[in-house]
């Protein structure tokens, strides 16, 4: 009797561990664990984008190292678009990208990722090519036919009709604009390929709150990057507050990359990766990859300040406190030690006071600076940093014994 109802006990442990088992095997793996890196024409090429540009920057990306480095998904933006045929199938300029799907094999073939855009509206921003609005799953179907790992989603074409609605009625306005995210959200999971999913509308509705509601991976949270400091340190900077909305598949996105597009001097580059990395941002280079000089390849090949972005972790540092136009900021990693930037938004280099203990540590340190590459040793109790005009300081920190 005894040992009938052990192994009774016994087969009903068996069976409860691979019910288990088979719902994890059910569900979704998932997305984005760690911020998306990649490229994305916008900000270089705007909507003069072709299927030979496209691979040459895969080609790029590879040879760079930068594949290698992190930088896996190759995103096309608005621009591609050709129309619709009879069916409502969406289909791709053929005079400029003759086969999608042969693009996305392209992609992968070279360990790759291909990402696509399009929007929840009627038409993408030029107004003119088509958008999703009303063919969410049809066009999912489509994006998953190409090959596609990630989708851009910008509102755009819908922008319109959501500031209408917010005027009046901002709560219909958040049911409308949640609405539109979720639909392809669906769309994209009944393909049943993992598709990154990347909300773009520019932080409306304070975009954080539900973007995770509303499966997004990423989601823009300020207006459109220019390649210009005023601009790249508001988006960057305005970010202080959202790291708790971030984590390991949902991210806040600054917007991409300018490193490289020559607009701005290599101390204020070096910001924009440095804080990027230190906010867990999205790395979308926005360069032309194909032509980099020597400090271009050095800012976004810096493995070290990579590694701050991508810390399994998956927490997004927040600035600690401000000094006039100097900012210390801090990032907690996975094994321990600290990602520490200061940043000198002033017009004039600057020396920078601060103690350890205001980055969470108590005792000696062992300090790295992650841009000059050197172990600058063990310190007890605080450190004073010169910081280049729109420059940056950045540190690793370990608890020293
Ligand atoms: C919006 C987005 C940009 C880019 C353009 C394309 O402005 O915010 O990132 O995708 O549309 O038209």
């Amino acid at each position: 009797m005894a040992k009938s109802l052990r192994i009774w006990r016994l087969f009903r442990r068996a069976a409860a561990i691979l019910l288990v088992q088979a719902s994890a095997w059910a569900q979704p793996a998932p997305l984005a664990l760690r911020p998306p890196m990649g490229w994305n024409p916008w900000n270089h090429f705007r909507h003069a984008v072709n299927d030979k540009l496209i691979r040459e920057t895969a080609d790029a990306m590879v040879a760079s190292g930068m594949r290698d480095a992190g930088y896996r998904y190759v995103i096309l933006d608005g621009g591609w678009e050709g129309g619709r045929d009879a069916e409502g199938n969406i289909f791709a300029d053929p005079a400029r990208f003759p086969d999608m799907k042969a693009l996305g094999e392209y992609m992968h073939s070279k360990g790759l990722k291909f990402g696509i855009y399009s929007s929840p509206g009627r038409t993408i921003c030029d107004g003119s090519e088509p958008g999703s609005f009303g063919h969410e799953e049809q066009d999912a179907r489509t994006f998953a036919s190409w090959g596609v790992d990630y989708l851009k989603y910008d509102v755009c074409g819908g922008e319109a009709t959501y500031l209408k609605l917010e005027a009046k009625n901002p709560q219909l306005a958040h049911a409308y604009m949640l609405g539109l995210y979720t639909k392809m959200h669906r769309a994209l999971e009944e393909t049943g390929r993992p598709i990154v999913y990347s909300i773009c509308q520019y932080g409306l509705d304070a975009v954080w709150r539900w973007a995770p509601e509303a499966g997004g991976n990423l989601w823009r949270t300020t207006s459109d990057i220019h390649d210009n400091y005023t601009s790249m340190s508001l988006n960057g900077f305005t970010q202080a507050g959202l790291a708790r909305f971030a984590g390991p598949g949902h991210w806040n996105d600054p917007d991409m990359l300018e490193i490289g597009n020559g607009g701005m001097k290599p101390a204020e580059y070096e910001t924009q990766m440095s804080l990027w990395s230190i906010e867990a941002a999205p790395l979308i280079a926005g360069n032309d990859l194909r032509h980099m000089d020597e400090q271009t390849r050095a800012i976004l090949l810096n493995r070290e300040v990579i590694a701050v972005d991508q810390d399994p972790l998956g927490r997004e540092g927040d600035r600690v406190r401000t000094e006039g136009p100097l900012e210390l900021w801090m990032k907690p990693l996975q094994d321990g030690s600290r990602a520490v930037a200061i940043f000198n938004r002033g017009r004039s280099a600057m020396d920078f006071r601060f103690s350890f203990r205001e980055v969470g540590f108590h005792g000696k340190v062992r300090v790295r600076d992650l841009w000059l590459h050197q172990d600058l040793g063990i310190m007890s109790s605080d450190d004073t940093v010169h910081v280049a005009k729109h420059g940056v300081v950045m540190l690793r920190m370990w608890r020293a014994r």
